[in-house]
């Protein structure tokens, strides 16, 4: 952890107050969401790609690679829900809300913020594929190697993150930190539950 990454927290306001260590700031996000979205714009160059994500994590994500890409393309969304615990660990979801834009025949690159172990993505790549797209690639920005339990071949990949438990750009602790611009490591209280995440 750089010193230098630890004094821009205070300039980030009250929310980042529960941060304890910035690990990935929003320069080198930016600055990787830029190559990935120009190496996007030449693969995909007159493929006219869907970029599909779920909601709500890939919301920054998928905002800022769209405005990098600079050929035709669509965006859509899935928004899932989880089942029962046991269900939730062979990483089925309750689709709770489709694609509108059917996508037989298209080329579809699907936009993760973050992989874990992988299961959920695995379990909606599927159920996409099964939709005969053209094509079917994964852009993350965050992989965490470390719990992985299926193979997903990533097309293009940001930052490998240990096996911590980050917030920031998406990624919340009961829906709070999503509009951090970096990713973070919370103060130990935050984590434990002693301070209610984002107090307000
Ligand atoms: P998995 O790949 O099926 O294990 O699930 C990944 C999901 O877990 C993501 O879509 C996030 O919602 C959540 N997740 C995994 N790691 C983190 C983290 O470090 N911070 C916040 N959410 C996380
Ligand atoms: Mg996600």
């Amino acid at each position: 952890m750089s010193a230098t990454k630890d004094v821009f927290l205070q300039n980030y306001g009250p929310l980042a107050k529960d941060i304890g260590e910035i690990v990935i700031s929003e320069e080198e996000i930016r600055q990787r969401v830029g190559e990935i979205g120009t190496a996007i714009s030449s693969d995909y160059a007159g493929k006219c790609p869907i970029l599909v994500g779920v909601l709500k994590g890939v919301l920054f994500l998928m905002a800022d690679l769209l405005r990098i890409i600079n050929i035709p393309s669509e965006v859509d969304f899935l928004a899932v829900s989880s089942y029962s615990a046991e269900a939730r660990n062979k990483g089925m979801v309750r689709l709770v809300k489709d694609l509108e834009i059917p996508i037989y025949g298209r080329h579809v690159l699907f936009v993760e913020d973050v992989i874990d172990t992988g299961l959920t993505l695995n379990y909606l790549l599927k159920s996409l594929h099964e939709r005969q797209p053209a094509s079917l690639e994964v852009c993350v920005l965050f992989n965490k190697p470390t719990h992985r339990l299926v193979d997903i071949p990533l097309r293009y990949k940001g930052f490998d993150l240990p096996d911590r438990f980050v917030v920031g750009y998406g990624l919340d602790l009961r829906e709070r930190y999503r509009n951090l611009p970096f990713i973070g490591l919370l103060k130990a209280e935050v984590l434990r539950g002693i301070k209610h995440p984002g107090e307000c």
